[in-house]
């Protein structure tokens, strides 16, 4: 069996540090896809038809198409289109943000329907306005329900994000790339960044888990 080990340890540090340049990107795709995909829960159960319109065709295009296809069109297609070059960096943001937006906001529908009407009828009764219902009321019960489904979401993320080595981003699978056609020996390299995305996702579902837990036994 070819395998040697010893080969890569030079190059441990440089895949290491592709933990962070994956995370950077990771991290910020996940706050623009909440923040996003809470708007857009909010309009698919609001009132205003328009809006929820805008919101399902959202879902339907970025949900319909690969995420792959959605990266090319960002980083390869509205360059020639607005004729200024948009960063590796910035592409891999929008598109995971935007795509991420998607499912997070069927999950977060999904989860305020499922808090009790009654609470809604309470607050209105006890004429407390929507916005504070919402923030204050059904938001906070909401998020309890659907952490799980969150995780999974996160989880999803940062294991496509090795797309964005298709666009030449130096993240934690391009680095792998790299080291294995510097040195003619591919096993070994994927295999340590394979353990490298494996404890990323382990971290995060510890997180998870702790979260769950916190918020169970606060009721
Ligand atoms: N490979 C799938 C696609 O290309 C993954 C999409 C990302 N999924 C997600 N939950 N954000 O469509």
């Amino acid at each position: 069996m070819n395998l040697d080990f010893s080969q890569i340890v030079p190059y441990i540090p440089f895949m290491i540090e592709g933990i962070w340049v994956t995370l950077q990107f990771v991290i910020v795709s996940i706050l623009v896809g909440f923040i996003l995909g809470t708007v857009f829960a909010l309009f698919k159960i609001g009132k205003i038809k328009p809006l929820k319109w805008v919101a399902d065709a959202y879902t339907s295009i970025f949900r319909g198409t690969p995420l792959i296809l959605q990266l090319m069109i960002i980083y390869f297609g509205l360059p020639q289109l607005f004729g200024y070059d948009i960063s590796p960096f910035l592409s891999a943001v929008l598109a995971f943000g935007l795509n991420s937006a998607a499912y997070v906001s069927e999950i977060i529908r999904a989860g305020i329907e499922a808090v009790d009407i009654g609470q809604t009828e309470a607050s209105m009764a006890l004429g407390v306005s929507y916005r504070k219902r919402m923030i204050d009321i059904i938001l906070p019960q909401a998020l309890k329900n659907i952490l799980p489904a969150l995780m999974n979401e996160f989880i999803t993320l940062t294991k496509e994000s090795a797309i964005v080595s298709t666009i030449g981003y130096l993240d934690l699978m391009r680095r792998a790339q790299v080291v294995g056609a510097d040195l003619f020996r591919n096993f070994e390299a994927y295999l340590f960044v394979g353990l490298l995305y494996y404890l990323m996702v382990m971290t995060l579902t510890i997180i998870g888990k702790r979260l769950e837990w916190r918020l169970k036994r606060s009721d």
